[in-house]
């Protein structure tokens, strides 16, 4: 009996993680919604949340003074708001595609520090941002 009340007790205390781990997730994704359709703006934003996660994984290598010279050409995330409408809708397409097949940071640094890597919820927080900047963008 007292097994099982453990048992009870643990299953309900998982749940709860579980359920608040949750609501956190959508809570961030539903602000990063309303924030991207409130700024009735024609070229890409950056909610907080989404600079956030960028500042942290994926700026040292695509930043001006970054050391990775092929990471520097390929991205500067500063140039982004710069670019036209036509070239932030390519890098918002190429953008989805690295990010739905995990490829970056690159698996070479995640090897090496894997508290690099995206988690499960930057993934998709950056995915949910790059799918609803395409759409907003589509309609200009
Ligand atoms: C350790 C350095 C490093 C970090 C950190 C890093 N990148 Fe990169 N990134 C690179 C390199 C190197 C390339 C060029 C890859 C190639 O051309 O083969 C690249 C290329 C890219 C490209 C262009 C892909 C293409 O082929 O058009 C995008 C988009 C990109 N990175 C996004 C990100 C995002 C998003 C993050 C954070 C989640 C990130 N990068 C973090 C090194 C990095």
């Amino acid at each position: 009996m007292k097994t099982y009340i453990k048992l009870l007790g643990l299953v309900l205390t998982l749940g709860i993680v579980a359920f608040t781990v949750k609501n956190k997730e959508e809570e961030t994704l539903t602000k990063i919604k309303e924030k991207s359709i409130e700024q009735n703006q024609t070229g890409i934003t950056f909610p907080k949340d989404v600079k956030a996660i960028i500042d942290a994984k994926c700026m040292n290598c695509h930043k001006p003074d970054a050391r990775n010279e092929k990471a520097k050409k390929k991205l500067q995330w500063e140039k982004v708001p710069k670019m036209n409408l036509k070239e932030q809708k390519s890098f918002l397409g190429d953008l989805s595609e690295v990010l739905e097949d995990g490829e970056m940071p690159p698996e070479k640094m995640v090897t090496r520090k894997p508290e690099m890597a995206l988690n499960l919820e930057e993934n998709r927080v950056l995915i949910t941002w790059v799918e609803l900047e395409l759409e907003r963008l589509k309609g200009n």
